[in-house]
């Protein structure tokens, strides 16, 4: 005994030995009133001082974990003592959880592409992300944002806030959603967990009268997942190099009914194309005529590149009430901080704020404080601009390196932080994807992205962390491997 104590050197020695001992009390490798070794010899056999010793017994004694009697030494609290091996074997059962499992989470674990996903492994060139690039993150200013915020309130925004999210934050996007042109009255906003927990939250709260669901197609894989998660069955409308196909749509509409159309106007995921102005008019209008309230996602609107700012599908609806706009720091700003938003008729946040309460109970205060104040300080407008000139400057690189070497059929992509390419209908493009590991390169195959078993012959490629170099040499290499599969 105590020949397995390993040190690690960031954290304070005594409560290592602290931790170790009170595992071995635990876990019942030391027994009940049974002696400890002196201060002097555990500091010995743990190659500790004996000061380290006396105040991690200290705490021990405090914890009630062991107890001192006078003149004899410290002893192990019989109550402190973990369930033996004996114990523990008569209680032990096996449980088969995968019986006790329901379909959601069965369905989540079949959906899940990040555990059956392509792996990247060391060297290769990976297309598959579309995450933005860590090395444009402003530390510096995202620091100074983080100590402004604690000097002002750090020990109130430590504490539990409010479902409905932090206020300045809230008041930031409402102000910024108006600039987007969006008509506020009788609008409210909800502060969700990113975009992914807003889409589950409304999903959630929907009445399933149709139990169908109306979307692009393809469209964002986390997006048909959940649906799929929640019961729904999906209706995919094509897509066409302006948007979604109206005239399909208005055939779909008078084929079923739909309770909700889910519509990723600009640099949509996966094809990066944004619907004009005209269409986003002509679907908001049909929608509505057919009584589908659409929920917009707006996570990639700020990446535009080039071309003329197209306003959101929620400014066009005036001051109708049926079009709920959700919003994220994903791409534009920093994804590990999880915040999103929801923008909606007054009434129905009011709802999801109780559902949000329900499940969460809010959004981390902190990270929408430490957010708050980093858009105030007009740091985000900042890092925008460079960032946007960064991938900008990459998507124009990769366009290029596409056309001069991949010989596609179809480039589609505005803006944003991906290129979709599509083949010859017979064209596989997992079949390319074997080739292309082979020769260290990696992308999305597109059928993920579809709801009706399509797109085999199509591909997202993320360019957003892909260096230059390899941008170049990436699309050379799967250009090489498609010339050598035709
Ligand atoms: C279409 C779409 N919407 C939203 C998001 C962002 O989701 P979240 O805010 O949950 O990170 C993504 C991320 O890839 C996306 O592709």
């Amino acid at each position: 005994m105590f020949t397995d104590f390993k040190l690690m050197d960031d954290r304070p020695v005594y409560i290592q030995v602290k931790d170790y001992m009170k595992r071995l009390i635990t876990k019942g490798a030391l027994q009940a009133n049974q002696k400890l070794p002196s201060t002097r010899e555990l500091g010995m056999l743990l190659n500790v001082s004996r000061n380290t010793v006396v105040a991690a017994y200290a705490d021990l004694e405090e914890e009630d974990l062991i107890y001192v009697e006078r003149g004899k030494g410290n002893f192990v609290t019989p109550s402190a003592v973990g369930v033996t091996d004996a114990e523990a074997l008569q209680v032990s059962w096996q449980v088969d959880w995968k019986q006790h499992l329901n379909e959601l989470a069965r369905t989540a674990e079949e959906e899940d592409i990040m555990k059956r996903g392509i792996r990247s492994a060391q060297g290769m060139i990976s297309f598959t992300s579309i995450a933005p690039d860590e090395k444009l993150f402003d530390m510096n200013n995202f620091r100074r944002a983080f100590l402004d915020r604690m000097s002002l309130e750090g020990d109130i925004v430590l504490n539990y806030g409010y479902a409905k999210g932090y206020k300045p934050l809230i008041d930031y996007l409402l102000r910024y959603m108006e600039n987007k042109g969006v008509d506020l009255a009788g609008k409210d906003i909800l502060i969700t967990n990113g975009f992914t927990e807003g889409l589950d939250i409304v999903l959630s709260s929907l009445n399933k009268k149709h139990g169908r669901i109306l979307c692009e197609n393809p469209t964002h894989h986390t997006a048909l997942k959940n649906f799929k998660l929640h019961g729904f069955a999906i209706t995919g409308v094509d897509i066409e190099p302006d948007g979604i196909s109206l005239q399909k749509l208005e055939l779909a509409l008078s084929q079923q009914a739909f309770d909700l159309a889910y519509l990723v106007p600009s640099y949509q995921n996966p094809t990066g194309i944004v619907m004009s102005h005209e269409k986003r008019i002509a679907a908001a209008r049909l929608l509505a005529r057919h009584g589908v309230p659409i929920l917009e996602d707006g996570f990639n609107e700020e990446l535009r590149y080039s071309g003329s700012h197209v306003a959101p599908l929620i400014a066009c609806g005036g001051g109708s009430n049926s079009i709920i706009y959700a919003g994220s720091y994903s791409k534009i700003l920093f994804p590990g901080l999880r915040v999103g938003w929801l923008l909606a008729d007054k009434e129905l946040i009011d709802y999801l704020v109780s559902v949000k309460r329900a499940r969460t109970i809010h959004t981390s205060t902190l990270d929408q404080s430490v957010l708050y104040q980093y858009l105030h300080n007009g740091y985000f407008e900042k890092y925008l601009k460079r960032a946007k000139a960064e991938y900008k400057r990459k998507y124009e690189l990769a366009v290029q390196c596409c056309h001069s070497f991949i010989p596609c059929q179809r480039l589609s992509g505005d803006g944003g932080l991906h290129l979709f390419l599509e083949f010859e209908k017979e064209f596989d493009t997992r079949a390319l994807l074997d080739s292309c590991r082979d020769k260290g390169v990696i992308f999305t195959p597109g059928t993920i992205f579809y709801t009706d078993g399509g797109g085999s012959n199509t591909m997202r490629l993320g360019f957003s962390r892909v260096a230059d170099e390899d941008i170049i040499k990436g699309t050379k290499r799967i250009g090489e491997a498609v010339l050598q599969m035709m």
